[in-house]
């Protein structure tokens, strides 16, 4: 089955699509990647996501527009998947939407809301999307993330040691699977997202990021900073647990700065946010034991926040997951990808060791495309094992 996933994280600077086949056999779940391309947002889009997110109060007819204008860029996207990578054949599109709302409260999620209205992907391509893959992981009492989980167990599945996986998006998560026991996932707290908020405030919307950690190897950690910052209660919350950009946003880091005087510099704010990012993964990664981290998302590409995971990890070697196969832009839609893939194959895409949900269930919302919806057969058990490579299966 030819499959291109969908996906934007919490840090909305463009959609990734990737187009893989996938097929089953017996424990292994084969994976051929076809290639991948990231469609950044429109500005008019990107500003009136910025301006709806909280602490930003907003309309329904604002979630109207954003609903139609995020579905209609993920359905450019996908059109440019299927004629630029698949020439124009694929089975089906699996789409994670934009999340605008990850409703947090005393550690349980109660809803998670992702926008991007799949008839727009249905009507572009013809083709059958899967969509909302969240809800269902909620409303049986998981945290309906991080979903990337079952991806990342069955990729470190094989690795020795106790491998772990790290996603460095606007908010970080980690998969750890140690051996004997269920795996793990769960947000260590922000990757990008603080970091990106303070960049935007101190260039006055100039920039998105720190590109390449410019910003934060100019400036130094400053140790009051950090300590304000990793007192955060979330840090100590055992797993499972997320969170994401309407907690850890601009006023968050704004009240943490007024407690610190003399006010820091610009590039000290950024050194010791890079720093708190590599000191919480550090800390989850210690607590859980792991030997080995397979390292994907934007983050890598930033060499300064590398460096201070390595620093903070010593004894634990770190990999870029395009060593495994999967490039780190791509590895999130590949993801969903496989998602997808399950459901339409009668298999879970949760791990309860993994969101907290009392059972795993079939993820996801399907929209039928031009044809009538046909279904594969039902799979009779789920995958153990990913296998990357170039062998093509019907
Ligand atoms: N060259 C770079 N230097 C520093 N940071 C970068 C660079 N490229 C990307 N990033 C960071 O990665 C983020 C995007 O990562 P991504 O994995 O797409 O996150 P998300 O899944 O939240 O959208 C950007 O917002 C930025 O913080
Ligand atoms: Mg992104």
């Amino acid at each position: 089955m030819r499959v291109i996933g969908l996906m934007s994280g919490t840090s909305y600077d463009a959609i990734e699509a990737a187009a893989a086949d996938l097929a089953l056999d017996g424990d292994v779940l084969h994976l051929h990647p076809i290639g991948h391309l990231s469609a950044p947002y429109p500005d008019a889009v990107r500003d009136l996501i910025a301006a709806t997110l909280p602490p930003a109060t907003t309309t329904t007819r604002a979630v109207c527009t954003l609903d139609t204008r995020i579905g209609q860029a993920f359905a450019a996207a996908a059109e440019r998947a299927l004629h630029d990578l698949c020439d124009g054949r694929a089975d089906l599109v699996v789409s994670h939407g934009q999340t605008m709302h990850h409703w947090v409260e005393d550690g349980a999620v109660h809803g998670t809301l992702q926008l991007g209205q799949p008839a727009w992907i249905a009507e572009a391509t013809g083709l059958p999307v899967v969509s909302d893959l969240r809800s269902r992981d909620v409303a049986a009492g998981g945290q309906g993330a991080p979903l990337v989980g079952m991806t990342d167990t069955l990729l470190l599945r094989g690795l020795p040691g106790t491998p772990a996986a790290l996603n460095l998006g606007g908010i970080a998560n980690i998969t750890v699977l140690a051996p004997g026991t269920d795996p793990l996932a769960f947000d260590t707290g922000p990757a990008n997202a603080l970091l990106d908020a303070a960049v935007r405030h101190f260039t006055g919307g100039a920039h998105a990021y720190d590109a390449d950690g410019r910003g934060a190897a100019a400036g130094r950690t400053r140790p009051e900073l950090l300590r304000v910052l990793l007192a955060d209660p979330y840090y100590r919350r055992p797993a499972p647990k997320t969170t994401g950009k309407e907690y850890f946003h601009l006023p968050y880091l704004q009240r943490a700065l007024e407690a610190v005087l003399p006010a820091p510099r610009p590039d000290d704010v950024l050194a010791t946010l890079t720093r708190l990012t590599a000191v919480t993964v550090a800390d989850a990664c210690r607590a859980h034991g792991a030997t080995q981290l397979v390292v994907s998302g934007g983050g890598v590409r930033n060499p300064v926040l590398m460096r201070m995971i390595a620093e903070e990890l010593p004894d634990v070697p770190l990999r870029p997951s395009h060593e495994l196969g999967l490039p780190s832009d791509a590895k999130e839609a590949l993801a969903f990808a496989i998602l997808g893939f399950l459901t339409m194959h009668g298999l879970p895409g949760t791990l309860p060791s993994g969101t907290g949900a009392r059972r795993a269930t079939l993820l996801g919302t399907v929209t039928p495309g031009r044809s009538p919806l046909r279904l594969p057969e039902p799979a009779g058990h789920p995958p153990r094992v990913l296998r990357i490579g170039p062998r093509l299966r019907a």
